[in-house]
């Protein structure tokens, strides 16, 4: 089990963040002596990380933001603006072409996070290279290396943060965060001016595990145009208060043929899963008890929008356990 950085009993937390962004400055300039890239995602913990890093060596390290293509509906512009309001300068990386060729003919789960990790840290490379730097910062928190088996556990999942990185990495890994948890994470966020994100957790592999079978552009599109109209029939029945916030919401394709009509004629296409759960920390989640008129309107929308293309829109109804809140 990691070592606790703030011991939480109730509210506030007993140690000050203060402290704990001190000591990591300055484990940052020890560790780092010349420049480092930050793997910088827009979520919170790799943000909380490349401010750290920020603080601790300004020009000497630079942001790097990767559009790996798998990405959501306006999250290139949503993560800039996210940046923007963390005062954290940045740089994209567009890398569809490299991610969609490593993900070419492989269906497998865990093969899909290898690869992904490994292409990740092939493009941190070059861009170290660029840098002229040999180290990465990471925004790692201890549940990432728990899950991923660091401990005496076994996998649960692989994150591509942390199984998936290639045995012959040419950079030195720095992980300022790895000891905390997210809610300690959150509070160093807070002392750091870094706002809450808009974004609801993603997970780093992006919508390839959102696309059950075959990744490729046209089977991510779907998930993306799906994905999204999910997003706003949630957002709009949060904001008419005729649901709670969830903790997820999201689109999942699978790879089934399956019928549906179009005026006179069977057309087949594949299926839509909307997954919508209410959880706490992610280690326990409920599927959320939609109202019959939300998802009515998302089935339509989603079969409209992706007309021919995907014929047929379902509900996953389990909680976890027994299921995972994503799907691989
Ligand atoms: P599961 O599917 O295991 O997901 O119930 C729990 C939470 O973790 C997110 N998740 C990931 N996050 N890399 C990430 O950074 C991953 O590979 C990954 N897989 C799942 C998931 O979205 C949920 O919030």
């Amino acid at each position: 089990m990691a070592r606790r950085l703030f011991v939480a009993v109730g509210e506030p937390l007993v140690n000050d963040p203060a402290s704990f962004v001190e000591e990591a400055i300055r484990k940052l300039r020890a560790d780092v002596p010349e420049r480092t890239i930050v793997a910088a995602s827009g979520g919170i913990d790799s943000t909380v990380a490349a401010v750290l890093t920020h603080r601790a060596l300004g020009d000497r390290s630079r942001a790097v933001f990767v559009d790996t293509g798998l990405l959501r509906a306006g999250e290139v512009e949503q993560v800039g603006r996210f940046f923007a309001a963390s005062h954290l300068p940045y740089h994209l990386v567009p890398a569809a072409d490299r991610f969609f060729d490593a993900l070419h003919g492989v269906g497998e789960p865990e093969e899909k996070r290898r690869r992904i990790g490994e292409t990740f840290v092939r493009v941190f490379e070059s861009e170290a290279e660029k840098f002229g730097c040999d180290r990465l910062v990471q925004g790692t928190i201890a549940p990432d290396w728990i899950e991923s088996g660091g401990s005496l556990r076994d996998t649960i999942k692989t994150h591509h943060n942390v199984g998936g990185i290639p045995k012959d990495m040419r950079l030195t890994l720095v992980e300022p965060l790895r000891d905390l948890y997210k809610d300690e994470v959150r509070a160093v966020a807070r002392y750091l001016e870094v706002p809450d994100s808009e974004r609801q957790p993603f997970p780093g592999p992006g919508l390839a595990v959102r696309v059950n079978g075959p990744v490729t552009p046209e089977r991510v599109r779907r998930v993306r145009v799906a994905n999204a109209i999910v997003e706003e029939e949630v957002e709009r029945a949060v904001a008419a208060h005729e649901i709670a916030p969830p903790w997820q919401y999201f689109a999942v394709l699978l790879p089934v043929r399956t019928v549906g009509v179009m005026g006179d004629n069977r057309v087949h296409g594949e299926a839509v899963v909307v997954r919508v759960v209410e959880s706490v920390d992610a280690m326990t989640a409920t599927a959320m008890a939609l109202p019959r008129p939300v998802l009515a309107r998302m089935s339509e929308r989603i079969t409209r929008a992706l007309s021919g293309e995907v014929v047929r829109v379902l509900y996953d109804v389990t909680d976890k356990p027994p299921a995972t809140i994503e799907w691989e």
